[in-house]
């Protein structure tokens, strides 16, 4: 069986901006066995976006990169479900929306290497920061059947 797994994922500035386009992402994520187990839509500040992406400090497109997260709201969400890594970054495709398929969530609704419309975490310990990075063990929901 595979293992479940939790993931963050992160709706970018481009996307957010499209009429529609945040709820259709969300859609491809429940549809395909991702649940939403925390989310908020929030305006990072520049602070924020130079952590969480502070992995590419050196990278010459670190500047750009800051700038186009800062550049509106962000839908960021915890999503679990089985192998729900490596499923989540299936959905979205390559990094680069102008190489990604058309069916692909960054080849369908990002534009270019940078405004791809949404992140992935790129393995379990990365998420495991990334999840933290943006919400508090009280934000995020247990199994289902502690709910009912
Ligand atoms: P992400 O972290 O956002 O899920 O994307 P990724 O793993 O597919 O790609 P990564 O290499 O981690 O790059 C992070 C984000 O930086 C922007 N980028 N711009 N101008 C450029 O050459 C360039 N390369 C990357 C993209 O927004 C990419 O998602
Ligand atoms: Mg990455």
């Amino acid at each position: 069986m595979a293992a479940v797994e939790r993931t963050l994922s992160i709706i970018k500035p481009d996307a957010t901006a499209k009429p529609g386009v945040t709820g259709e992402i969300l859609h491809r994520f429940e549809k395909a066995g991702l649940r939403i187990i925390a989310m908020k839509k929030i305006q990072l500040t520049e602070q924020q976006a130079r952590g969480f992406y502070a992995v590419h400090r050196e990278r010459p497109f670190y500047g750009d990169l800051v700038k186009f997260m800062t550049s509106g709201p962000v839908v960021v969400s915890v999503l679990e479900g089985p192998n729900a890594v490596a499923a989540h970054r299936d959905l979205l495709g390559p990094t680069n929306s102008e190489e990604a398929p058309a069916g692909s969530i960054r080849g369908d609704f990002g534009t270019d290497i940078e405004r791809n419309a949404a992140h992935g975490s790129d393995g379990n310990q990365t998420a495991r920061v990334e999840i933290a990075y943006f919400f508090n063990a009280s934000e995020i929901l247990g199994p289902v059947e502690a709910l009912v």
